[in-house]
């Protein structure tokens, strides 16, 4: 079975002084049975490296160039992540696909980027409910995934995580249900296996959109959800750490 990943995603949430808290919390009470990184803003990224050093904690950003280097003002590359101390990187999240045009090809561009510096990139895919309830959610998700395969092939995506986040339920308090959840899931596990089973099999798919220590355990019980992104909840270190406890019972 495969061990599970719960990341956090804090946004643009966080302080100095709030993360140290929320850390030295969290510490003491973390197990190893399952894997747990917290993706956060970039100018926090040199304090956390220090904080989660030494931890089971993994490090994560939430963005990256797809350029190495050059004049890109306000932009921050894979190398810049990996000197501080940075695993993972998010990419392709709906907010950024939404209010920062990044299209499915930047999506790509940028996965590949994370690679090329020894990033573990979490590729985000999800509809939006117009698309769920014109019945295009598979379209979707097999178009956004596609970008990536074409673009660095399907060999890549085992240094990769995949994390279904349907839109309308990201920071809304309205989870898809375990089986809607399960039904993408699986989907994009079956599509990865028409290309390398083996790869497939070991896949890591996260899910995400209002995952709460209430309903954590139920999701993270279906087959093919191998773990969570969290938004909201990895803010506050009783309601993180509650739902890596919920999946370490899985
Ligand atoms: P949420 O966010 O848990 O607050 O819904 C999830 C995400 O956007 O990654």
């Amino acid at each position: 079975m495969r061990r599970k990943l719960v990341a956090g995603n804090w946004k643009m949430h966080g302080g100095l002084s709030a993360n140290e808290a929320l850390v030295r919390s969290m510490q003491a009470r973390l197990t190893d049975a399952v894997a747990c990184a917290l993706c956060v803003p970039f100018p926090y990224l040199a304090q956390m490296s220090g904080l989660v050093g030494g931890t089971s904690i993994a490090l994560g950003a939430q963005s990256i160039s797809e350029h190495d280097s050059g004049a890109y003002t306000g932009e921050v590359s894979g190398g810049m992540l990996k000197e501080f101390g940075c695993e993972y990187v998010i990419v392709g999240h709906s907010e950024r696909r939404a209010m920062f045009a990044e299209g499915d090809a930047r999506v790509a561009a940028k996965f590949a980027a994370a690679l090329r510096h020894g990033l573990t990139p979490i590729l985000c895919v999800g509809e939006t409910l117009a698309e769920r309830e014109s019945g295009e959610t598979e379209t979707v998700i097999a178009r956004q995934i596609d970008a990536v395969i074409e673009n660095s092939g399907v060999g890549t995506l085992g240094k990769a995580v995949l994390a279904y986040e349907p839109v309308w339920a990201i920071g809304t308090g309205r989870t898809a249900t375990p089986d809607q959840a399960q039904q993408v899931h699986a989907f994009l596990r079956g599509r990865v296996a028409a290309l390398d089973a083996t790869l497939a099999n070991g896949l890591m798919i996260l899910y995400g959109g209002s995952v709460k220590a209430s309903n954590a355990a139920e999701m993270f019980a279906m087959a093919d959800v191998d773990g969570g992104l969290i938004g909201g909840a990895s803010l506050v270190a009783d309601d993180f750490l509650a739902i890596c406890h919920a999946a370490t019972r899985q």
